[in-house]
């Protein structure tokens, strides 16, 4: 059996893989319930990584029970992990403070700044991104902010890399990892020197880079305890959520893309060149596969307020009745396309790299109240929603990236057959939807680092295809005008 982990910012869910068929034998699941995302201020996100810990020692837990399955049957462990946070922990391996997630903003000026002083170009070329908002400027922000802190930090790590120390008492990251904190030249290959200095961030901080099919370390007797499993199991597989989506899609070559729509919404193409969007609204990190000889990134547009605003709105409609997301999605098609003109930006989960890092919040346009009721709200979320990444996939077509299909497991707003409809007819492209998701990914990434599967092909038997979805020609029309609506609508909040 192989184990994968998906620490995921509203829960962390587990599957156990069985290697010999490909098939998951077993899935856990844990929700971050108290306090999913702590925001001390406007524009703030947090998180416990304690409670990543406890909730993937409860997810653990579950499947090996479900399983039935005794702790030496578990060969190797893989772990996904929402991106870009910053976790800072001493020398001891304590942690300093609250981890800042992706979605927190508050470094997105730190970032912009160094983007206009370091020089675009220079940053363009080297890291094919901005500093933006990402987690080498949130060290930055902490160095300022907190510099009792920050003198006392002896390792920055992403989500990821926490939980592997707190597995296996090893503190490292991954290459994918430091491109994915912009803390990674691609041009030299090496760690990002010139903003290191620039930030004053001593390169030591910066813990051991493994690539992501790797041995990342064996679980310490204390943790094996802990999480029911047999000391020394190792852990043969690391990438943040995004390239890992793609990954258990088998999404590997160039012109290959891969769609996920939960707490936020990405779309993440394949490519062996150095691409970059001028403006960095979208942004290339390295693949897990990537290689000296065989460069792999990944361009990825993200939408920070994606499930996060159909949640809330399943929140605020059903207020604890039986209500549930499948009723929202049929009553979503109810209404018509465009929601009877209703309009929604979804941009309600702070600074969007595609609008270059601007918190326009999430907005609720031409409301009618003689006309509009639950319908046209559970459509236009939908509707909204897709017409972001819309935006978005546009800017991934100037930079030449142009996938003719997209493929995305069936979970989170993909669930929803109107959004998958959305989806193709807005994109252009066939969207192919698989049952899978992350945890199950990273257990064949455990597979691939730790030998047992021969080779990147070997590794997804027994991933099952369930629908193509193409795009209409009829609906394409309609939806290019509905898109221009929204277009003025998204207009009244940018400069
Ligand atoms: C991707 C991103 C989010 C998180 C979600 O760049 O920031 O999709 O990975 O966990």
């Amino acid at each position: 059996l192989l184990l994968g982990c998906d620490i995921g910012s509203s829960s962390v869910k587990t599957t156990l893989l069985d290697a010999a068929t490909g098939k998951a034998v077993a899935a856990g699941s844990s929700p971050h319930e108290e306090m999913p995302i702590s925001s001390p201020q406007k524009g703030r996100a947090e998180q416990d990584p304690g409670m990543w810990w406890e909730n993937l020692v409860a997810a653990v837990q579950e499947a090996m029970r479900q399983a039935d399955a005794s702790p030496k049957e578990v060969r190797a462990i893989g772990i996904a992990y929402q991106m870009h946070g910053l976790v800072l922990v001493d020398k001891k391996q304590n942690v300093l403070r609250p981890a800042i997630i992706w979605c927190d903003s508050r470094a997105a000026s730190v970032g912009d700044t160094a983007f206009h002083e370091i020089g675009e170009a220079y940053c363009l070329e080297h890291y094919l991104n901005s500093p933006g908002n990402f987690t080498a400027s949130r060290l930055k922000w902490v160095m300022e902010h907190e510099p009792e802190t920050f003198k006392k930090a002896d390792s920055m790590l992403l989500p990821g890399d926490y939980i592997a120390m707190r597995m296996t008492g090893e503190t490292a990251t991954t290459l994918t990892g430091l491109s994915e904190g912009v803390l990674w030249d691609f041009r030299e290959k090496q760690p990002a020197d010139l903003l290191l200095s620039y930030y004053g961030i001593p390169e030591k901080l910066l813990a051991t880079a493994h690539p992501s099919f790797d041995l990342h370390g064996k679980l310490t007797g204390k943790a094996a305890k802990e999480l029911g499993l047999k000391k020394r199991t190792p852990v043969t597989y690391k990438a943040g959520d995004q390239p890992n989506n793609a990954f258990s899609l088998n999404v590997l070559n160039p012109g290959e893309a891969a769609a996920t729509a939960g707490t936020s919404g990405v779309i993440y193409a394949v490519t062996d060149r150095p691409a970059f969007d001028p403006k960095s609204r979208v942004n290339t990190f390295m693949h897990v596969n990537n290689r000296e000889q065989s460069p792999r990134n990944g361009v990825l547009l993200c939408v920070n307020g994606t499930g996060i605003l159909n949640s809330w709105l399943k929140k605020i409609l059903t207020n604890e009745s039986a209500f549930d997301y499948n009723d929202m999605n049929r009553l979503a098609m109810v209404a018509v396309p465009g929601s009877g003109g209703l309009t929604i930006l979804p941009f309600g989960n702070g600074a969007e790299r595609i609008l270059e890092n601007r918190e326009i919040g999430a907005q609720l346009l031409d409301l009618d109240l003689n006309r509009h009721g639950r319908a046209d709200l559970c459509r236009a979320v939908q509707e909204g929603i897709v017409f972001a990444l819309r935006y978005g996939f546009d800017i991934m077509r100037d930079m030449g990236i142009e996938p003719k299909w997209v493929r995305a497991g069936r979970a989170n707003m993909f669930q929803s057959p109107l959004f998958r409809e959305l989806f193709a007819d807005n994109t252009g492209a066939v969207l192919e939807l698989y049952r899978t998701d992350g945890s199950e990914g990273a257990a064949r990434g455990a597979g691939i680092g730790a030998g047992i599967f021969r080779d990147e092909q070997d590794a997804f038997i027994g991933l099952e295809k369930l629908e193509v979805i193409e795009p209409d020609k009829e609906r394409v029309k309609v939806y290019d005008e509905l898109y221009q609506n929204w277009l003025t609508g998204l207009s009244r909040f940018l400069p």
